[in-house]
């Protein structure tokens, strides 16, 4: 049954109407000349103006300390560009010149310090009287000072009738407290409404489905609850290492680096109730709800690994305590399953098992919603065990799509079961260009839609949840390090952590 051929699809409204194009803006940057604005930020915007959704009096103004004039700037956004368009797209050729034209000559660069008056008061004069946006592609312990100064340059001022607002990366915060501190430090000098917390996995199309899936289709709905669902699988798996980021990453570990944050929001789509509307805080009421009522009862219902030497793809990879800024002892974990409750009518007693880590044998995000099994009395000759599970998958990334698996007649004269699946796979519904993720969540900031970015108790909400999983981590005894060889599927411990609900994972390289 794999693969419903695809045919001519309806559009439906929400989804039917051409956006508009953004209002004027000066986008500034701050860590304009850094990594994330090249790899995603310059591709994305350009991704945006190729759909002519940018004004014509938009503009990038980049501020960052490097010694750099606007025509380097230039030069390097377009081999950054030309590089994305080379990898994700089907040829190197597919930059438009025309585009790269009108945008090119909106880019500015701006030297300074995150951290003077000074560069402040150089930016305003850059920014002028109108829209702008403030974007920290920066280290977490520049956001307070840059929205300090911000504040204190005026910048913050929304005067007639323009806005001006700040999108702020992760990490937001390192655990509740800080969370909390930041949130009050922030909006000390912003309103809620100017600040647009990003979660980059909100602006992925597969994350946005999740809603569009159970809130649009009739079908789905009635069977989401506890009487069906006898518990929920949710994966993100990477292959990658640390790369060079081991010494923000000896401080973060597995648990902070994804989980409050990106695997919090798939819990949340997949587990929130209906929100009222689409409105930015109708889905944020529903999300922080959920949030709010999820926990993890003990220490031994989480599980913290660290990868060892071990081969990916058949190439042999070192082991992270080899990584470079990586203490040759470290007890940061690389790998984090754990198993949480949500406390409320809809979820009692299903458990929501997450699990993250760094050089597994797959790359991989999915959630797996394993349905309860249907009373066997027709099949009784027919082993519990052999009986196909009912599984919807909900595939995140590389692949994009829904799996469902059931059972099924075996053709032939005795009654004999198999197990099928049934796919929907994006590719094959939908054309759409190479993307960052981004694209959304600069379009949507531009326009002023904060629907899917996170407002200050969804953030504190998330980490609320995983608080107690932290604190154990910091005693050994509570929190032992189970290593794993890279190219793995992870700890034995993660196994056993469902072997003893009577469970077992998803297969990671199925
Ligand atoms: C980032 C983490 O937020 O998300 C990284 O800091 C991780 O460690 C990345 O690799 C994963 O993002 P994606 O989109 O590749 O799943």
């Amino acid at each position: 049954m794999d693969g419903i051929v695809a045919s001519a699809t309806s559009e439906i409204e929400g989804a039917g109407t051409q956006p508009r194009r953004a209002p004027p803006c000066t986008f500034v940057v701050f860590g304009g000349g850094g990594d994330l604005t090249k790899r995603l930020l310059v591709p994305a915007i350009y991704n945006l103006a190729c759909a002519g959704l940018l004004d014509d009096r938009f503009s990038i103004v980049a501020v960052d300390w490097a010694e750099l004039s606007d025509e380097i700037l230039r030069a390097q956004f377009h081999e950054a560009l030309r590089d994305f368009v080379a990898k994700r797209g089907t040829s190197a050729t597919m930059l438009r010149d025309d585009v790269w034209r009108w945008l090119d000559g909106r880019i500015s660069y701006l030297r300074g310090s995150f951290e003077e008056m000074e560069t402040f008061e150089r930016l305003g004069a850059r920014v002028g009287d109108g829209n702008a946006v403030f974007y920290m592609a920066v280290a977490a312990r520049f956001f307070g000072p840059i929205v300090d100064h911000l504040g204190q340059a005026g910048l913050t001022n929304e005067a007639g009738g323009t806005y001006r607002r700040v999108i702020v990366e992760k990490p937001f915060g390192h655990d509740l407290d800080s969370a909390r501190e930041l949130n009050t430090r922030l909006l000390a000098t912003l309103r809620e409404r100017q600040i647009y917390r990003i979660d980059h996995y909100l602006g992925k199309e597969t994350v946005q489905n999740i809603m569009a899936l159970r809130f649009s289709n009739g079908f789905f709905e009635p069977l989401w609850n506890r009487q069906n669902i006898d518990h929920v699988q949710i994966t993100a798996a990477e292959t990658v290492g640390v790369e060079k980021r081991g010494r923000f990453y000896e401080g973060t570990g597995a648990l902070r680096d994804m989980v409050p944050n990106h695997l919090m929001q798939l819990l949340a789509m997949t587990a929130m109730e209906a929100p009222v509307s689409f409105d930015a805080d109708a889905v944020r009421d529903e999300k922080s709800k959920v949030l709010k009522a999820t926990h993890c009862a003990a220490p031994e219902d989480v599980v913290r690994g660290q990868y060892g030497a071990g081969s990916i793809g058949g190439v042999p990879v070192r082991g992270y305590r080899e990584e470079p800024d990586v203490a040759p002892d470290s007890r940061t974990e690389t790998y984090v399953a754990m198993k949480l409750n949500i406390d409320n009518w809809r979820w009692a007693g299903v458990p929501f098992y997450l699990r993250t880590g760094k050089r597994l044998a797959v790359r991989k995000t999915e959630i797996a919603i394993h349905f309860r099994h249907a009373p066997y009395a027709l099949f009784r000759d027919t082993p519990v065990e052999r009986l196909t599970p009912n599984i919807m998958t909900l595939h995140i990334q590389p692949t994009e799509g829904v799996t469902m698996q059931f059972g099924a007649k075996i053709p032939g004269p005795t009654v004999r079961l198999g197990g099928v699946r049934m796919k929907f796979d994006y590719s094959e519904w939908f054309a759409e260009g190479p993307s960052t993720g981004y694209e959304t969540l600069i379009y949507d900031c531009l326009a002023g839609d904060a629907t899917l970015f996170q407002r200050a108790d969804n953030i504190e909400a998330g980490w609320r949840a995983v608080q107690p999983a932290l604190d154990w981590s910091e005693r050994a005894e509570a929190a032992p390090l189970c290593p794993y060889a890279a190219g793995s599927t992870g700890p034995a411990e993660a196994d056993a952590l469902l072997a003893r609900d009577g469970r077992s994972w998803q297969s990671l390289t199925d």
